[in-house]
């Protein structure tokens, strides 16, 4: 029986692609903002609908990117770490963030090292899982094991497709992750296959579609619908899966996971 979680989210009133802060992301291809609208409402109802709690931050006007609530904190044991964004068009999200934290009563850690929160920092069982190569820092690492007081795992990603560690690795419980092996570094590969011996192991289609970019309470998957092998997979290891469609925020480079924050008691 899976816990019933609390995720942070924000409606993407203001989503755009204006940018290019990462491959997927075309500034000359159109884009549906309705169509994202509507993806992201059956997001949010199929939480609701596994018995979660949604919580949901004000969109800003100016920040196409607020609707990726995943990289807005990283919040374990209620210890609130705040973000610092790799990318100026994005900075004023993370005292946007930071701020919904305290009004809620949270205290919240101004990071000194850039770091976009759970895009790069996933909890494991007792263990965070860390990505660094292109957006969150190598320094942060210390300081979010610091601050958490969680054992940080270091992973060298490699490939600028997967630029953030949930786009390349999905936590499925405790004990056990999804990954695409080409994302990682070579000892980055040797230490998850060391830590995570029966993980499930994506296919490059799988990922291209940013299947790895799910959410899971530990019974339920929630995962793009075009990732059909992955969820195939999920389900023969006993997993339920839900699949939904966020292809309009697939356009900016995001999935479920990234609209997704949890925010752990
Ligand atoms: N366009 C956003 C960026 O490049 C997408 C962020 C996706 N978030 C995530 N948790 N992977 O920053």
């Amino acid at each position: 029986m899976s816990i019933p979680r609390r995720y942070l989210m924000c409606r993407p009133t203001h989503f755009a692609v204006t940018y290019r802060i990462n491959p997927w992301m075309d500034p000359t291809a159109p884009y549906d903002n309705a169509l994202a609208i509507s993806q992201w409402e059956t997001l949010r109802e199929t939480f609701l609908g596994l018995g979660h709690t949604v919580d949901l931050i004000e969109p800003l006007p100016g920040l196409p990117d607020m609707v990726f609530a995943a990289n807005g904190a990283t919040v374990v044991d209620g210890r609130v770490l705040g973000v610092q964004f790799r990318d100026a068009e994005r900075a004023d999200e993370a005292p946007a963030y930071a701020g919904w934290f305290r009004e809620q009563g949270f205290e919240v850690r101004e990071p000194k090292h850039t770091n976009e929160g759970e895009g790069d920092i996933l909890l494991a069982g007792d263990l965070l899982l860390a990505g660094t190569g292109f957006r969150t820092s190598h320094a942060s690492h210390a300081e979010t094991q610091e601050f958490l007081e969680r054992p940080v795992i270091t992973l060298q990603l490699v490939d600028p497709a997967y630029y953030h560690l949930d786009t390349a690795l999905c936590v499925l419980d405790a004990t056990n992750i999804a990954y695409l092996p080409q994302a990682f570094s070579p000892g980055s590969l040797s230490v998850l296959r060391q830590l995570f011996p029966n993980a499930i192991i994506a296919t490059p289609e799988d990922a291209a579609v940013l299947g790895l970019n799910a959410v899971s309470d530990g019974d339920t998957v929630v995962l793009p619908v075009q990732a059909a092998g992955l969820a195939a997979s999920l389900r023969a290891a006993g997993y339920q899966t839900i699949g939904v469609d966020l292809s309009e925020l697939r356009k900016a480079g995001g999935g479920p996971k990234c609209c997704t924050l949890e925010v752990r008691p």
